[in-house]
């Protein structure tokens, strides 16, 4: 196989044979196809698109690109989840100790935060002495001992979506269907859980733009899945506000301590109870309602919490920051973001707002930056809500002063307030599985 003839047959909308796309992914893992040509086929998978034939195979081949875990000492069912990525999203720091409090396993690899989107591993390595690179016998160990563990795209799984993934991100092929489900299903066979549910983002903080489109990546996410023998389900919830009301690393795992304690925002709680529900009821815990309700209880019994607290001591951490978030710290300096003029807030460009607490440095432009994690953002106001001239809207906080000019700029030009009250959004759009598609709320 000529690396140039695969580029040139899928520049010209061609199917790729199986052949082909093994000898891809073991050239680019390998290190025998360079990085150009790789970026200039994935292009061409940007534009021409993938079949599902195609998008399997690929998916199959980035998973047995490296180790493909066992998880069957771990006694039960075990249940994995991933977002596509969002802004303010830390559903997998509650949604992860609620399914284990209820008696799944979750053992999870997280990935980092790029761009405006934040990573679990960045949010987790904000508690002091917490370990995210674990060995093949700790994942199964916490596991077993706190029901619940997440590691980074650690050791030898999925090298090749590792890779993959950081070159996307630099050449602006991100957001294509076929690149994102293969990406996101590879990490999820290698990780081994027995049913997987996705959290599928849509809006303007999203990849997927548009509900359509939100749907059809899960439907291929759905069909890979269940085709590998996972029982596998998708919800696709709004990313067109900024989930949850804080943003940036230490500020979000204190906001889900918050939540697993019962006292989180009502957004980030119903959708984080939603994608729960959705994990339980796939490992077969009962009905629909009554996986609902465990859920709820593990929040109310103090249970889920317990759960976080036991993950974070087995991974080295300092389980004393869940019970007391307030040592995790906070920022030095913080200035109040004010509303132009009175009105109602109608829009939030949620990627903006992303781009806003990655400028304080809470995310990273470039994989190689490093991160502040105690700065953020913590919203007064979301879309919906009543503002007057001058009101604080947002707190920016960071430990250095001189970025604050160009992230409040940056929130402000992403923040819409006008005269008429904007309709609410649904919170979840709807549930995809192999049955099909329900709209739901
Ligand atoms: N998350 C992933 O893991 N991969 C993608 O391609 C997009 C989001």
């Amino acid at each position: 196989m000529r690396m140039y003839d695969v580029i040139l047959k899928k520049r010209y909308g061609g199917e790729l044979t199986d052949e082909e796309i093994r000898a891809v992914v073991r050239g680019y893992t390998d290190g025998t196809i360079p990085d150009y040509q790789m970026s200039a086929l994935m292009m061409a998978i940007c534009f021409q698109g993938m079949t599902d034939h195609e998008t399997a195979v690929l998916t199959d081949a980035m998973a047995h690109s490296g180790d493909v875990l066992d998880l069957s000492e771990i006694p039960g069912v075990k249940v994995d989840k991933h977002s596509t990525g969002g802004v303010g999203d830390k559903t997998t720091l509650i949604v992860g100790p609620i399914v284990a409090a209820c008696g799944c396993h979750v053992a999870k690899m997280s990935g980092r935060g790029l761009g405006h989107t934040g990573g679990t591993v960045d949010k987790m390595e904000s508690i002091p002495g917490m370990r995210t690179e674990l060995s093949r016998e700790e994942f199964i160990r916490t596991a077993m001992e706190a029901g619940i563990t997440v590691t980074g795209q650690s050791g030898n799984l999925t090298p090749a979506d590792k890779k993959m993934y950081a070159l996307r991100d630099v050449t602006a092929t991100v957001d294509s269907i076929p690149l994102i489900a293969s990406s996101i299903m590879s990490k999820k066979l290698a990780a081994g859980s027995d049913c997987i549910v996705l959290d599928v983002k849509t809006g303007s903080g999203a990849f997927m733009k548009t509900v359509e489109d939100s749907i059809k990546l899960a439907q291929k996410m759905v069909a890979i899945g269940e085709h590998n023998g996972r029982k596998t389900a998708a919800l696709i919830t709004n990313m067109d506000i900024p989930l949850g009301n804080q943003i940036g690393n230490a500020l979000e795992v204190e906001e889900a301590v918050r939540t697993l304690r019962g006292e989180g925002a009502a957004d980030l709680t119903q959708v984080c109870l939603a994608l729960a529900t959705e994990m339980l009821t796939l490992a077969g815990k009962g009905t629909r309602e009554e996986c609902a309700g465990l859920a709820r209880q593990a929040i109310d019994s103090g249970e889920a919490l317990e759960r976080l607290a036991a993950m974070v001591r087995c991974q080295g951490g300092d389980e004393e920051c869940i019970y007391h978030p307030e040592k995790l710290g906070s920022a030095p300096f913080s200035i109040g973001v004010r509303a132009a003029r009175d009105g109602y807030i109608t829009h939030m460009d949620t990627a903006g707002i992303g781009y806003a607490a990655m400028m304080l440095g809470a995310g990273r432009e470039k994989k190689e930056d490093s991160l502040d994690y105690l700065a953020g953002i913590r919203l007064k106001k979301k879309t919906g809500d009543a503002v007057r001239a001058g009101e604080e809207i947002a707190e920016l906080r960071a430990s250095d002063e001189a970025l604050f000019a160009g992230a409040e700029k940056k929130f402000l030009e992403s923040v819409t307030i006008a005269e008429e009250k904007p309709q609410p959004e649904p919170l979840v759009y709807a549930r995809v599985t192999a049955e099909g598609v329900e709209h739901i709320f």
